[in-house]
């Protein structure tokens, strides 16, 4: 862990900040970050855990690049409550207080032959690294990302140049294909025969995803969002019933088998805190 306060304090300073998107009252804020150890060592499909300020909580978010000679980690986030927004005010010359990582097992990278991508919203984000490692391994790598209207909608290009073929959809038509992630993706099972759909985004889409696959007995690997607090296996905020065994998310996941997903119990622990993030919103003008 990388601390601030500590002699390595520079580590955690923001080198350049972006906004990706910003519509319809929320923002997608890209931010690079040095953190060499995190930077060497981070492969795709894993995450960091960090606390913006001292007196914050702790929020996971996926490594989207690692550039070990720049000593650097690129970070996508939403803006979806209190830290978020409050990591979208930092600025390049800023420091964040903590960064812990690389947390999580890294995706399987290996050809399995014909792969589909699927990134709703955010999630786009934390398919593009897998996307990249999973083409680099010699795999037929289709995309399919969706968003709710254009505006909304991130990293097509990087996507288009990391895939053989990238499906663009969004919920009101607005751009590309009019429609869900999930209607590209029955239509391309229905076609020809794949060898791993790999999924993130929101937990209906991903539970979504995972109904559409089940027919075809297509191995889908989704990417857990549950709550994380320590990110290391000691709080068991992030459980999950994988298979009918709880699993922590953080150290056995993040990603699981989306067909032995208990998707109820998943969505039931995520909302948990709703009220006491609106609170803390409300308390400082945030949301
Ligand atoms: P809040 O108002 O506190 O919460 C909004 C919603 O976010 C909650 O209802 C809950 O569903 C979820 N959430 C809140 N706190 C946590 C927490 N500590 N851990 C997980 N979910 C939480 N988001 C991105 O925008 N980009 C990413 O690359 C990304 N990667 C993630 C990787 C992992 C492994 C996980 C588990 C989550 C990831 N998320 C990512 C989700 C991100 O962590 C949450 O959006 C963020 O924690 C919300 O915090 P908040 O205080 O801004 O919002
Ligand atoms: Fe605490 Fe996973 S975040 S056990
Ligand atoms: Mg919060």
């Amino acid at each position: 862990m990388v601390k601030k306060g500590s002699n390595v304090e520079k580590f955690m300073k923001i080198i350049d900040k972006e906004f990706l998107m910003e519509s319809q009252g929320t923002r997608i804020v890209k931010l690079t970050i040095l953190v060499p150890d995190i930077a060497a060592k981070a492969k795709a499909g894993q995450f960091v855990v960090l606390m913006v300020k001292e007196e914050g909580e702790r929020i996971p978010l996926t490594v989207v690049k690692a550039d070990p000679v720049k000593g650097t980690v690129m970070l996508i986030a939403q803006e979806a409550g209190f830290t978020t927004k409050l990591l979208a005010q930092m600025n390049a010359g800023d420091f964040l207080y903590s960064v812990v990582g690389p947390l999580g097992h890294a995706t399987e990278i290996k050809k399995y032959g014909k792969v589909i991508l699927v990134g709703g919203g955010v999630g786009i984000a934390e398919i593009y690294p897998v996307a990249q490692a999973f083409k680099d391994a010699g795999n037929e790598v289709t995309a399919i990302i969706g968003s709710r209207t254009k505006e909304l909608l991130i990293l097509e290009r990087e996507l288009k140049e990391a895939s053989d073929a990238c499906v663009v959809l969004t919920d009101d038509g607005s751009y590309g294909r009019k429609g869900f992630v999930t209607q590209a993706l029955q239509e391309l099972l229905e076609k020809s025969k794949y060898d791993l759909v790999y999924a993130v985004g929101p937990i209906p889409m991903m539970r979504a995803v995972s109904l559409v696959t089940k027919p075809f007995g297509v191995l889908t690997l989704v990417s857990l969002n549950a709550i994380m607090v320590d990110g290391t296996g000691m709080c068991g905020g992030c459980r999950v019933s994988v298979a009918g065994k709880v699993k922590f998310s953080c150290v056995d996941g993040p990603e699981f088998d989306a067909s032995q997903v208990d998707w109820q119990e998943l969505l039931t622990r995520n909302s948990v805190y709703t009220e006491q993030e609106k609170h803390i919103c409300r308390l400082h003008n945030a949301g």
